[in-house]
């Protein structure tokens, strides 16, 4: 190898290292602390368990996303279920579920197939559960603004702003 080679060679050794050094020093610095998952429930074991077996019998997830997990065949653009708690109340809740209408509680802007069902023909004691499994759904603070962001943008179709009740 020629001087000159071998200059170029450690030229670029010393690049090379320079640039990782750079890079691990930016991560220790630009690492924020992880603030975790926001979303979690406050229902008991039994009651998770049975609005679980809820919604996978009724096929809830086929249109909406749970605890992060969107469906790949998920196709309907409709409200995570997410924090739906944070928004709604358990008796909204259940008044929904029990409509024979629900577009007339919340209005909807898809077509017939991919709107929100009736559940009204489910019998009390499942609507009731579902309704306190959904409210125990909760976000955490730091993450509710998204949350109304993504419920608002998903049931309007707009771009979310200010609260976005203009
Ligand atoms: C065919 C798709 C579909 C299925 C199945 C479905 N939903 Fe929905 N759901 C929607 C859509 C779409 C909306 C938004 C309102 C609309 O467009 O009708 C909605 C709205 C909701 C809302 C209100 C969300 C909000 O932003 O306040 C709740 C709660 C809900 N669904 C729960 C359920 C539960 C529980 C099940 C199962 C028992 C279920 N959904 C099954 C499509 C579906």
């Amino acid at each position: 190898m020629r001087k000159g080679e071998k200059g170029i060679l450690v030229a670029i050794a010393v690049i090379v290292l320079v640039f990782i050094g750079i890079n691990s020093y930016r991560q220790t610095q630009v690492a924020e602390p992880d603030q975790g998952i926001p979303f979690y429930t406050t229902a008991a074991t039994e009651l998770q368990e049975r609005g679980a077996h809820l919604l996978r019998l009724h096929a809830c997830r086929d249109c909406h996303t749970l605890w992060g997990v969107r469906n790949p065949m998920q196709s309907v653009p409709s409200p995570a279920l997410d924090g739906i708690g944070s928004l709604r109340s358990e008796s909204w809740l259940y008044e929904y579920l029990s409509a024979d209408d629900p577009q007339r509680i919340l209005p909807t802007r898809l077509k017939a197939e991919y709107q929100m069902p009736s559940y009204a023909y489910l019998s009390e004691t499942d609507r009731r559960t579902l309704a306190a499994y959904l409210a125990s759904l909760r976000v955490e603070e730091w993450y509710l603004d998204e949350v109304k962001k993504s419920e608002y943008e998903k049931l309007t179709g707009e771009t979310y702003r200010d609260g976005g009740d203009e």
